[in-house]
């Protein structure tokens, strides 16, 4: 164990005060580290790749466990990692085999085992689609088992295993194409860009090139030389307005912006609204507040919260609920939060 440890350097948000963290390096050692600490009582943190965290400045008083392994065992049709691989890895890895299915994921930060948690999607693929199948250690028994994705409860950024601590993520086993065929393409900017037809395919390697430099013109790829990238991706959901409250919130949009196309997306429950476009629209543009505050929406993004290099999590909040509200006023629409938070609330 490591004490004052600033969990800011563990952090893609680069904020936090300090704790005492045990790094795991094996799988074995993190089930026996989280069991010692659950019948001792003391309170957890696990933190792997730190890209959806956002933690107070006071720390966290109890021990931070780091997944520190790194193991990946590609199979014939599938690939198994351990949950602190690094998830982009994990795909370069898959498309450079010459498997297809995960290029779409390509560039998110983070590990391999936070990507079940809130069920992780980008360009038009969400991680559940691809899943077969999770090792988690139930921290109330002590045992640790496989679970299917049925029983986990996916949906838009969310599944049973976000804003719990019932379980700990051990490995992560994913079903991929041997043919190294992408997954079917829907996202509307890639499939343009890449010129196939909504649901038509294309080999993984080039989607993966492609993905990669569209998240990269949105600052979404870790830079440490760019500030834009010191965040926690979307600081926002994408909010979905139930069917009953669209025209509302459409005639809403319409009064303060005028007659324009509100980009939209269809949703199980509902319509899905942009809160990108929409922070834009209240106000909120791309750099806000401006290049002198240490807490700013990412210069390529307005999705994103970034720290400018001296930012504390206070700041970060303070930005963050500033553009909630604003939203709010506006439009009528309550923007979540995407990123896990510890020892604040929004
Ligand atoms: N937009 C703006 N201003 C901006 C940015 C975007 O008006 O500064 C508008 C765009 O014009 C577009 C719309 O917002 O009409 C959507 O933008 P984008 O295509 O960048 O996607 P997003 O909905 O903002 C989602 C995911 C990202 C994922 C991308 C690509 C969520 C919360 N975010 O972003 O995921 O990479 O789609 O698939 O679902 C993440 O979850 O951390 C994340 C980065």
């Amino acid at each position: 164990m490591r004490e004052s440890v600033r969990l800011a350097d563990l952090t893609t948000l680069r904020v936090g005060g300090p704790a005492t963290v045990a790094e795991c390096a094996s799988t074995e050692a993190l089930v026996a580290t989280v069991r010692a600490l659950d019948s001792k009582g003391i309170p957890v943190l696990l933190i792997a790749g730190g890209s959806n965290l956002l933690i107070s400045d006071d720390g966290f008083d109890g021990v931070v466990v780091k997944v520190a392994t790194t193991g990946v065992e590609l199979g014939a049709d599938g690939v198994i990692a351990e949950a602190g691989a690094n998830w982009d890895g994990v795909v370069a890895q898959t498309i450079d085999a010459g498997f297809g299915g995960l290029e779409c994921l390509s560039g998110i930060p983070g590990s391999a085992g936070a990507t079940p948690v809130q069920n992780v999607g980008a360009y038009g693929v969400e991680v559940a689609s691809l899943l077969r199948r999770v090792e988690l250690l139930d921290r109330a028994s002590g045992a640790t088992r496989w679970a299917e994705p049925a029983e986990l409860g996916f949906g838009y950024r969310t599944s049973k295993l976000k804003h719990s601590d019932d379980a700990v993520v051990l490995r992560v086993e994913f079903a991929l194409d041997p043919s190294g065929t992408s997954a079917p393409l829907r996202y509307g900017e890639l499939a343009t860009t890449l010129a196939v037809t909504d649901g038509g395919t294309r080999p993984a390697a080039q989607v993966r090139a492609v993905v990669l430099r569209l998240r990269a013109g949105k600052g979404m790829v870790l830079d440490p030389a760019d500030h834009d990238t010191w965040s926690a991706g979307s600081f926002f959901t994408n909010p979905v307005v139930p069917h009953a409250r669209v025209d509302e919130i459409r005639a809403l949009i319409t009064a303060h912006v005028g007659d324009v196309t509100i980009p939209t997306y269809p949703a199980p429950d509902g319509v899905k609204f942009s809160a990108g476009w929409l922070i834009e629209r209240a106000g909120f543009g791309k750099g806000f507040p401006g290049p002198e505050a240490p807490a700013r929406l990412s210069t390529k993004h307005t999705l994103a919260v970034t720290n400018r290099g001296a930012a504390t999590a206070g700041e970060l909040v303070a930005l963050a609920r500033k553009v909630r509200e604003g939203v709010e006023a506006r439009f009528g629409i309550h923007l979540e939060p995407e990123p896990v938070t510890v020892g604040l609330t929004l």
